[in-house]
């Protein structure tokens, strides 16, 4: 039927797209490179506090907001008000925006995958990351190649796109995964990035680390984007979606932590430092795996990881613009995907090219790519994700009583819904914008 909304198959391809959203570049790329900033251990059990405490709620309240209005991002909030329908537009915003840098590390995987199969014969890493970034064209060609295959994905509609690419790409996620971590972790001295992972140091605690961790947070779970509320409003009217979010937290969790355990042991086993910030996959990782016995079938399978699980997050970020695109200008997908191309382009191409032809272009003193990551990451997700809370705690009533049988969790969940929740998140814009 042409104009009745898609819905998935079943709960489990609905649970797997949604962890496909959450596991992504956030758990492999950045995840470890802001515990290695953040001070190790310590962070690490910040971060999972608060996973743990918080973040569940803006999650549930997410996904039980599109089940519940059955509706794309802005037709959602426009159901519980017409005055929301601006904040509301917001998400797919957001979307377009945080596609227009996710997209570049995207297309650096690719480039990395060539690289681990070709004969190379790279000295510095560090020097051959800045040359490649900075170089205009390849660059700009490989954004364009990964943003092709998200929108590929995409434009083939929610079975035969966004489910078969879920159901193929995880399970390989997860095998290639689990074999990192059996090889990493037989590396000579892999238990000094054990400890460094797991024994926390807590005078190393400060408030810079909790703000770090919040942003994380809601960036590795997809909070304040929208991309939940629109898998959530593809879920079929008979299904719950408790036990779902437990297991995208406790999945998005547990393949951060497994991340952790693959990438430290083995930069302590190579006696290098864990803080050297966004070039640790691409820098780090890479003079490591040029040491190791096989280290060109390692590096491959490292990235190609890296490739799927992007490609699964690519994927959930483009469904919110698309579906706002195609459902409110009644637009076939295909049609919306080919605009959304496009459009994503036009910003992405300025984005790539500002580590090197557009290098001088600032915006509030950062480069363009730097300023899409801090308006997406340190305003507008936790910008939507605050407007989330109070939308769904205050005006559609959203009751953890719904939910949680035990009535002192409840009580909780909607303390946290309507304050404590919105309270955090208001100190994190504040904190983040000073
Ligand atoms: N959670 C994804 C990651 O960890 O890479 C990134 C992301 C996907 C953020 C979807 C926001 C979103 F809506």
């Amino acid at each position: 039927m042409e104009n009745s909304r898609p819905s998935w198959t079943s709960r489990l391809t609905f649970i797997l797209a949604a962890v496909g959203s959450a596991v992504g570049l956030g758990n492999i790329w950045r995840f470890p490179y802001i515990m290695g900033q953040n001070g190790g251990a310590i962070f690490l059990l910040v971060y999972l506090g608060l996973i743990l405490t918080i973040c569940f709620i803006p999650l549930f309240a997410e996904l039980a907001m599109g089940k519940i209005t059955k509706k794309e991002c802005i037709g959602a909030y426009e159901s519980v008000n017409p005055k929301f329908k601006l904040l509301g537009f917001l998400n797919p915003l957001t979307g377009i925006l945080i596609s227009s840098f996710y997209f570049i590390v995207g297309g650096w995987i690719i480039k990395y995958i060539i690289l681990s199969v070709s004969e190379s014969k790279i000295t510095d890493f560090g020097e051959y990351f800045t040359a490649f970034t900075q170089d205009s064209i390849p660059a700009c060609v490989y954004t364009l190649l990964f943003l092709f295959i998200c929108v590929f994905f995409s434009a083939r509609g929610i079975k035969k796109g966004i489910e078969f690419a879920n159901n193929v790409l995880m399970p390989l996620f997860a095998v290639i995964l689990i074999g990192l971590i059996i090889y990493s972790l037989n590396l000579p001295n892999a238990k000094l990035g054990l400890e460094y992972m797991f024994k926390p140091d807590f005078t190393k605690i400060n408030a810079q680390m909790f703000l770090a961790a919040l942003g994380q947070a809601l960036f590795t779970l997809s909070i304040g984007m929208g991309a939940l509320l629109t898998y959530g409003s593809y879920i079929k009217e008979d299904k719950s979606i408790t036990k779902s979010t437990y297991t995208i937290i406790l999945s998005d969790t547990l393949f951060a932590l497994m991340a952790g355990i693959m990438i430290f042991p083995a930069i302590f086993s190579f006696g290098l430092e864990p803080n050297s910030g966004a070039g640790l996959v691409f820098v780090t990782l890479p003079h490591i795996f040029a040491q190791m016995h096989y280290g060109n079938i390692v590096s491959a399978a490292f990235f190609v990881l890296l490739l799927a699980a992007a490609i699964t997050s690519g994927i959930s970020i483009l469904e919110v613009p698309i579906a706002s695109m195609s459902e409110r200008l009644k637009i076939s997908r295909k049609k919306a995907c080919t605009y959304l191309f496009l459009i994503i382009s036009a910003i992405a191409i300025p984005a790539t090219l500002s580590f090197g032809a557009l290098s001088n272009i600032t915006l509030l003193n950062k480069s363009i790519f730097d300023f899409l990551d801090f308006i997406t990451s340190s305003l507008l997700m936790p910008l939507n994700a605050l407007f989330l809370c109070v939308i769904a705690g205050w005006f559609l009533k959203i009751k953890g009583g719904h939910f949680i049988q035990n009535k002192f969790l409840s009580f909780l969940f909607d303390i946290g819904l309507k304050f404590i929740v919105p309270i955090i998140l208001i100190s994190l814009l504040y904190i983040g914008l000073k």
